[in-house]
């Protein structure tokens, strides 16, 4: 019988994950089926449920569900317990466990752009959701040092203490970034999503530097394009990372971990179907 997966949201009929699973069912010779599923506001946790009742094995959640998710979670990863949310739940005998691959997806895709975290020094911009989730997998490459970035500065301290127990975060504003160097910039912040601008300073990208924006859409975001003007060697979109968290999830439902290259390439530019993995 053909293995259930799916991923919930609301809205969700724009969701790229379907056609994400079903190229990597095709790359790693895997029969599973990976549907679109939305679910009231009021009503996710009926959603999952009835999913898992009719033989689901897993489920991944986006917006607005990643905080509900951990309530329903029988026990958390370590790594969704630090980043406050799940986007991966595996249903197996032990019951429900909740675990969040959005921040090790990030590395892997940088990684893919040829960029090492190890001795690097890194910058977040924000310090909302979206940056808690990807702290300890950043950390996990040891870089030089992490800093935090955020406009409301008691953000960006309240995350430093809650990681001081793994790493010593440096947290700080755009004003107090001025003279200092990065060689990998992460956007986190919301900006893009509203067309705003962040005030960064001349010089924070050092010679070679990659500028990555978590958000991703038809054109370059304004992080881009002003990280560009500013000189970094190489900007990105979050596009690979929706590609290296899936990679991530569908190693813990399979076992196998699928190369993320190709399927960006394929997403990338639009030829991507959702033939099955016979087709
Ligand atoms: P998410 O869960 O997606 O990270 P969030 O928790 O609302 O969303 O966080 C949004 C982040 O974008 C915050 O770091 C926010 O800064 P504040 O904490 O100061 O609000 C940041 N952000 C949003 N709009 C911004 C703007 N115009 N300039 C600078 N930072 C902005």
């Amino acid at each position: 019988m053909t293995d259930r997966y799916a991923v919930i949201g609301n809205p969700i009929s724009h969701t790229k994950s379907p056609l994400i699973h079903a190229a990597f069912a095709r790359q790693c010779g895997q029969d599973i089926s990976y549907e679109a599923l939305l679910a009231p506001l009021d009503g996710f946790r009926e959603t999952v449920m009835a999913f898992r009742n009719a033989g689901g094995r897993g489920m991944n959640l986006t917006v607005p569900f990643k905080i509900e998710a951990m309530a329903l979670s029988d026990k958390l990863t370590p790594r969704a317990q630090l980043a406050q949310a799940v986007n991966t739940l595996i249903f197996d005998e032990t019951g429900i466990t909740g675990d969040n691959t959005d921040g090790i997806g990030l590395v892997r895709d940088i990684q893919r752009l040829g960029f090492d975290f190890t001795s690097k020094r890194i910058l977040i911009l924000g310090a909302g959701g979206a940056t808690r989730g990807v702290i300890l997998p950043i950390l996990e490459e040891k870089p030089a040092n992490l800093t935090i970035a955020n406009r409301t500065f008691a953000k960006a301290e309240a995350l430093k203490s809650q990681f001081a127990a793994i790493a010593t975060i440096i947290a700080t504003t755009y004003e107090s970034l001025s003279g200092q160097q990065f060689d990998i910039v992460i956007n986190a912040t919301s900006t893009g999503l509203h067309g705003e601008h962040l005030p960064l300073p001349e010089q924070l990208f050092a010679p070679g530097a990659l500028a990555y924006d978590m958000a991703y859409g038809k054109e370059e975001t304004p992080f881009q394009i002003d990280a560009r003007k500013l000189g970094a060697t190489q900007t990105a979109d979050g596009l690979g990372m929706l590609v290296g968290q899936a990679a991530e999830s569908f190693h813990l439902w399979r076992g196998v971990r699928p190369e993320i290259a190709p399927v960006f390439s394929a997403l990338q530019s639009d030829v991507l179907t959702q033939a099955p993995p016979s087709a």
